[in-house]
């Protein structure tokens, strides 16, 4: 039988973190296009951080505030641009844009975490399995969001991909897991609750876990995620 993993690393953003708690923010300042607009922010955050990746080696590399902040904006023109599709009175002015950005910006600075985290950090701590994040997002925008959702003493590493300038999917990203410690991927279960990052960690030799809290359909390329689940406590299946 295959040994339970040593160290559990963590997605943060749609994962540890709740992405789409900003919705409700953004229904207030969008009626009836809060959701949409989330999805549409995130799917063009991801979409950048690839780019950003891939074009000219990294060339044009932004930290992910940036990136998420560049994201929202488009998301908002975008929103702005369906307005054929918006009743007459909730069009939005773009010349708001600036101060939704700011608003929608400072509510992703401090999102809250699914109810069952911190518990089930403080269990896998106790039983000596070592955590920790292993994300795109920034230093700074993860040592706040850590801080906001009281995860910092259940988390071993915060490690970011800052220090290499590569956004995940890249397999130097996933990599930053060992280096933090000292492990073989192998060795490690890597939680993510997008089906594209679990897949990715999967081929960078982790076991992986898929919160797929969403219900969304599998990815069609690549070998399905170790196993699957639908919050985080599914982590304790492995042990
Ligand atoms: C992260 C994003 C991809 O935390 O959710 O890395």
């Amino acid at each position: 039988m295959e040994k339970a993993p040593r160290a559990v690393l963590f997605d943060a953003y749609g994962t540890l973190f709740d992405v789409y708690s900003v919705s409700m923010a953004a229904e207030q300042l969008f009626p009836g296009q809060g959701q949409q607009l989330a999805k549409v922010w995130r799917d063009k955050q991801i979409e950048y951080s690839r780019l950003l990746t891939t074009c000219n080696h990294g060339a044009h590399y932004e930290p992910f505030w940036n990136v998420t902040q560049k994201a929202l904006r488009y998301a908002i023109e975008f929103i702005a641009a369906c307005a054929d599709s918006m009743p007459a009175n909730g069009r939005f002015d773009l010349k708001n844009t600036d101060s939704a950005v700011t608003q929608l910006m400072n509510q992703y600075r401090h999102l809250s975490a699914f109810p069952e985290n911190r518990e089930v950090l403080a269990e896998l701590k106790s039983r000596g399995i070592v955590t920790g994040i292993l994300s795109n997002g920034d230093p700074a925008m993860l040592n706040v969001a850590v801080k906001s959702a009281g995860l910092a003493d259940v988390l071993d590493h915060v490690i970011s991909i800052d220090s290499i300038r590569k956004y995940k999917t890249h397999p130097d990203a996933y990599a930053l897991g060992s280096n933090a410690t000292g492990l073989q991927p192998k060795q490690m279960l890597f939680v993510s609750s997008n089906g594209w990052d679990a897949l990715a960690a999967g081929w960078a030799g982790y076991r992986t876990l898929w919160v797929n809290r969403a219900g969304l359909p599998a990815e069609q390329i690549g070998p399905a995620p170790t196993r699957m689940g639908t919050s985080l406590r599914d982590v304790f299946s492995f042990f």
